[in-house]
């Protein structure tokens, strides 16, 4: 029988399958429709160390097979979170993984240190690739130096799994996943949103109140299942892939181009079940094909 247990640093995930950050709330919105504790882990919404009220609107526009958005993580801040946001989410029987944001290195930390006193939560989600904010965020992913100074810093005040999440805005992300690696991360997830922009001509304005934003949704999935493979090449920390996955037939080909491990987005919001519906349908590929867990099929291709 299948077996969709999978281990990343020191996590056990009871199957591969995690929501992506900015796309699940804190799972809660999502408990009307399905049990939120059967994904492999949740990772909830962005989250600074100050409140943020993110970006003006507009703040999201459809584009043909993906949507552009500049929430600019929006977010109450460290505070809020332990006292209000916690206490409902350590309940879940799954992992709760924070997405952890900041505008310079030392916000990083200090977030970092006040999340590790939390229990229940037993890895972070390191977002050096937001494209929405004026600072920090994609400043960091897409500079070598900066990157490796805020990975090296955050891993010495944490030591708990940390997940360093990529940005897609690089020529050589492979580089970005070495440089996470050699620096103690535990794992890499990619891919965060590609810069995008879109215009309305009839008014001869941008969509987005920030001009340009991130484009998500299944126009990305080619790139993000490139730049996966490249990734896991690269590295012998697990890499989890993320980008347009809207079904498991998706989520199995990011698992063949090398993801431990998978992240459903944007598909949330068009149908909220997707994640649990991808569990389901990466067990019946595994059972169908004949092989006993994600593992097997690992980085599975023949070229
Ligand atoms: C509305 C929205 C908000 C997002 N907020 C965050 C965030 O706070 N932190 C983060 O690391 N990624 C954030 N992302 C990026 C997603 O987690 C994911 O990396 C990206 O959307 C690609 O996956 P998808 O195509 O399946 O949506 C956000 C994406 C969307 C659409």
């Amino acid at each position: 029988m299948v077996d969709l247990s999978v281990k990343i640093g020191k996590l056990v995930l009871k199957n591969p399958v995690m929501t992506a950050s900015g796309t699940f709330g804190y799972g809660a919105e999502f408990d009307d429709f399905f049990d939120v504790s059967s994904l492999g882990a949740i990772i909830v919404k962005g989250t600074t160390f100050e409140p943020r009220e993110g970006n003006p609107y507009p703040r999201m526009a459809e584009t043909p097979s993906g949507m552009l958005n500049a929430v600019g993580l929006q977010n109450k801040g460290i505070d809020y979170f332990e006292t209000k946001i916690y206490p409902v989410i350590s309940r879940y029987e799954t992992n709760v993984i924070v997405n952890v944001n900041g505008s310079n290195i030392d916000d990083y930390v200090q977030l970092t240190k006040r999340i590790e006193k939390l229990e229940n939560i037993p890895a972070i989600e390191l977002n050096i690739s937001c494209p929405n904010v004026k600072m920090g965020g994609m400043a960091f992913g897409t500079n070598t130096v900066s990157a490796r100074e805020v990975i090296r810093a955050v891993r010495d005040v944490y030591s708990r799994t940390l997940i360093v999440k990529l940005s897609p805005n690089v020529t050589n992300i492979a580089e970005f996943g070495v440089i996470a690696q050699e620096e103690g991360a535990d794992a890499v997830s990619l891919i965060n949103t590609l810069l995008g922009m879109a215009i309305d001509i009839k008014e001869r304005r941008p969509k987005l109140s920030t001009v340009t934003g991130g484009l998500s949704g299944p126009a990305v999935k080619p790139v993000a299942l490139r730049m996966v493979w490249q990734t896991a090449k690269a590295v012998s920390i697990p890499v989890i892939g993320i980008g347009g996955i809207m079904n498991a037939d998706d989520a199995v080909e990011f698992i063949l181009a090398g993801a431990s491990a998978v992240q459903v987005g944007t598909a949330s919001f068009i149908n909220p079940v997707t994640a649990s519906e991808v569990v389901k349908g990466i067990a019946e590929y595994l059972q169908l094909n004949g092989f006993h867990s994600p593992g097997d099929i690992v980085g599975n291709i023949k070229i």
